[in-house]
């Protein structure tokens, strides 16, 4: 990985926004900025190759049929004004594996699409076989589009999930 990686991320205040700073200080700070979405517009974009998307799922605020916080509410507009080309994007999100099992990170799947829609590179996908969990938008051609972090019923395992991904991100960011 030779470019800065640029890691937007919503809401703010929360586990995200923890979980977005444990990704940053893994990647090297030198090499990663962290940016809340809320405060973002498309052109914010056109200074990173790499960019990693976090979020959490809490399904208070609807957008279309699809679930998400405000931040990355008011943030979807923007994605039709993103140039895709020559970036390349990975995702995480927060869910909680127990009470929302049906919905694990749903919000990560409904981000993903979007992307997958406008033909961006994607990486970082995970596995399904380290979770449990029913059901989940997530899961596109059998696997995570991107990291699951559960910091209410596992937060024993994040930061071993953080540097396994984050390691293999180094390998496939350009
Ligand atoms: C009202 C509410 C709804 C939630 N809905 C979901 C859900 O649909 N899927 C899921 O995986 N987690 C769900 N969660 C769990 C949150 O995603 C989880 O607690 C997350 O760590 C919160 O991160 P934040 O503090 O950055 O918002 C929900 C939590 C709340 C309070």
């Amino acid at each position: 990985m030779k470019n800065k990686v640029g890691i937007f991320y919503g809401p703010t205040g929360g586990k995200a926004e923890n979980v977005a700073q444990k990704i940053r200080k893994a990647i090297g700070e030198d090499m990663a900025d962290l940016i809340p979405i809320k405060n973002s517009k498309a052109a914010d974009f056109d200074k990173y190759k790499n960019i990693i998307l976090g979020c959490s799922t809490t399904g208070k605020e609807t957008w279309d049929a699809e679930r998400t916080k405000p931040d990355w509410d008011l943030f979807r507009p923007e994605f039709d004004k993103i140039n895709y080309e020559g970036k390349t994007f990975a995702l995480f999100g927060l869910g909680d594996h127990i009470t929302y099992a049906s919905k694990f990170i749903d919000t990560v799947g409904f981000i993903g699409k979007i992307l997958i829609r406008k033909g961006a590179k994607i990486v970082g996908q995970v596995p399904t076989s380290g979770y449990k969990f029913t059901d989940s938008e997530a899961v596109i051609n059998n696997e995570f589009i991107g990291l699951p972090i559960d910091e209410d019923y596992e937060p024993e395992l994040t930061d071993k999930r953080i540097s396994e991904w984050t390691a293999k991100l180094k390998t496939v960011f350009s």
